[in-house]
């Protein structure tokens, strides 16, 4: 297996990706923040699938945190994620540093409006402004001709998309089935946070969320249904939740009359001790 190149620098970056393009190979790219699992590893899998080259980046975007998260013990294995990336025949790393995504007398700020609205914007103010800033740049970084967001982070990917559409990036943004353990935890960098106990708490958020979005179908007020969840996930042992809701898929909007209409995602984050978990998933 060839090692995998890394750079550091978007100058190198830039190099290798018009060296591909001049000779005529499109590019796929996946953006990270490292800790690699197979939630990734199937979105690496993905670009590969719709270009010739795939790039994925691993930065732990400052920007996204807030002053009292977790971005120092956010988990960091570089050379395992490389190796990891190898295997799946990635064929770049990109994985700069603070300094060179942000230098000195960096003052840009980018605000989405509309698929930011609420949700995780309630409970992390800063976080969708953080991400739009840094995807903005990763995808002027790569210029790549598609790039793959996991339907994990949902609220994510409509924002990105959005801001692609709206600031003219002309990378097409594809969303990533979530992929789940044997009990349905969905895949996440912030499960290595969990201990036994709080692991099997967490294998139920997906069961909950299923069976709410059931009794949405059958007919239960969406606020009920929501309710609902929401006591079952603090009856279960999750310590806080922060939201659980019913939302058109499309752009996460509120149904109205309290009816659930299609097709329809549920989206939820809660507490574990000092773990927020969140997950969401379509009603059907
Ligand atoms: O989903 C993530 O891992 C991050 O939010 C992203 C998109 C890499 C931006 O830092």
């Amino acid at each position: 297996m060839a090692e995998l190149p890394i750079v550091r620098t978007i100058a190198g970056l830039r190099e290798q990706v018009r060296a591909w393009r001049a000779g005529g190979l499109s590019v796929g790219f996946v953006p990270t923040m490292g800790a690699l699992h197979e939630g990734h590893l199937a979105l690496i899998r993905q670009a590969r699938g719709l270009a010739d080259r795939t790039v994925c980046s691993i930065f732990v975007n400052p920007t996204q945190f807030a002053p009292t998260e977790d971005l120092d013990r956010y988990p960091r294995q570089e050379a395992r994620d490389a190796e990891l990336l190898a295997t799946e025949g990635c064929d770049l790393l990109f994985a700069p540093t603070p300094a060179e995504m942000y230098p000195p007398g960096f003052a840009t700020r980018i605000q989405v409006a509309g698929p930011t609205d609420g949700l995780e914007s309630d409970s992390r103010p800063h976080f969708f402004g953080g991400v739009a800033l840094v995807v903005a740049k990763l995808l002027n970084q790569v210029q790549a001709d598609v790039a793959v967001f996991g339907e994990k982070d949902y609220q994510q990917l409509l924002t990105v998309r959005r801001m692609a559409r709206d600031l003219d990036i002309p990378t097409q943004i594809v969303g990533g089935s979530t992929v789940r353990d044997a009990h349905g935890l969905a895949l996440s960098s912030r499960n290595a946070y969990l201990n036994d106990a709080e692991l099997s708490v967490a294998r139920r958020l997906n069961v909950i969320l299923k069976q709410a979005g059931l009794a949405a179908l059958s007919g239960a007020p969406v606020g009920q249904a929501e309710a609902q969840a929401a006591e079952a996930l603090l009856a279960a042992g999750f310590d806080r939740v922060d939201y659980v809701a019913l939302r058109r898929a499309e752009d996460l909007g509120i149904f109205p009359g309290d009816r659930l209409g299609a097709p329809a995602r549920i989206l939820a984050a809660a507490w574990l001790g000092g773990t927020r978990l969140i997950d969401n998933m379509a009603v059907e």
